[in-house]
C-alpha cells in the first residue's frame, strides 16, 4: 500500500465533543489517551502500510493541526489542504485534487477507528477501476450510510442515514477510489442539507455497476461523541 496516497478528512468541527473534558478545539485534535486524534489516525494508517498522506483541514485549525502532525511524524510524506467551507465529505476530498495526480487513492474519515485493517486481503493489483467500500453490520444503521449488496458483493444502493434502512450494513468511513473520482465529484449536486455527500459520490460508481463492498471484521468506532471516545479509549487501552 506504500505507493497509494491516503487522504484523511480532518475538517469536521466536532460540535458533539464541545465541552467534553473542557474541549473547545476541533475534533481531530481531541486527545484520545493523550494523543491527538489525527496522530492516532496516522499511526493507524501507517500500521496498515501507508506513508503518503494528504490531510484536509478546516481553515480555523489548519495551523494547529499541521503543528501537531509535523511534530510527531517527520519520516512520512504529509501534505495539507484546506476546506474553506464545510460543504460535505465529498467536497473535503475534492480539496486533495492537486496532490493526487491521476492515481487511485484511499480515503479515510479522520474519526473512524478499526480493530483490524479493512484492507487486509485487498489485492491492489486486482483493483483496476471503480470504488470499493467497507461495511459493518450494526443495530443502528439509520445513523450511517447504508449499503445494499447483491450476492456477489456488488453494491446496488447506498442511502445516507435513511429512515427505513434497507439493510443493517453501515458504510464505514474508509473508501478506495479510482482515478475518475475527482471528475465524479465535479458533477455532484449538493444534497437537501446543502452538502456534497460521500454517499452520492459512491452512488455514481454504483450507477456504473462499479462499486464493490467488503464486510469488515472486528470493532469499528466512529469517534464523534463523548460515548464513542470513551469506547475507543477502552478498546485502545
Ligand atoms: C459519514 C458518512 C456516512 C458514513 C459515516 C461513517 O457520516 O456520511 O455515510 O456511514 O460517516 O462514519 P457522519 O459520521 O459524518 O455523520
Amino acid at each position: 500500500m506504500q505507493n497509494i496516497k491516503c487522504v484523511i478528512a480532518a475538517g469536521g468541527l466536532g460540535t458533539r465533543l464541545q465541552n467534553f473534558r473542557n474541549n473547545n478545539s476541533t475534533k481531530i485534535l481531541f486527545e484520545v489517551l493523550n494523543v491527538p486524534m489525527i496522530n492516532r489516525q496516522i499511526q493507524q494508517l501507517n500500521s496498515w502500510g501507508f506513508e503518503n498522506f494528504v490531510i484536509i483541514t478546516n481553515p480555523e485549525y489548519s495551523a494547529l493541526i499541521r503543528e501537531a502532525v509535523t511534530k510527531a511524524f517527520s519520516n512520512f510524506n504529509i501534505e495539507f489542504a484546506i476546506q474553506d467551507e464545510p460543504k460535505g465529505i465529498s467536497h473535503a476530498l475534492q480539496q486533495a485534487e492537486n496532490f493526487v495526480k491521476n492515481e487511485k487513492l484511499f480515503f479515510v474519515l479522520g474519526d473512524n477507528f478499526f480493530e483490524n485493517n479493512p484492507l487486509e486481503g485487498f489485492n491492489l493489483n486486482q483493483f483496476h477501476s471503480g470504488a470499493f467500500i467497507f461495511t459493518k453490520m450494526v443495530d443502528n444503521p439509520e445513523e450511517f450510510g447504508v449499503a445494499q449488496m447483491d450476492q456477489d458483493g456488488n453494491v446496488i444502493s447506498i442511502e445516507e442515514k435513511p429512515e427505513m434502512p434497507k439493510s443493517n450494513d453501515a458504510v464505514v468511513g474508509a473508501y478506495m477510489f479510482d482515478e475518475s473520482v475527482f471528475e465524479k465529484i465535479s458533477i455532484l449536486q449538493p444534497s437537501a442539507r446543502g452538502e456534497y455527500e460521500i454517499t452520492d459520490l459512491c452512488n455514481l460508481y454504483v450507477n456504473e455497476k462499479n462499486c464493490k463492498n467488503s464486510s469488515i471484521d472486528g470493532w469499528w468506532i466512529d469517534a464523534g461523541t463523548p460515548e464513542r471516545i470513551i469506547e475507543l479509549e477502552d478498546k485502545l487501552a
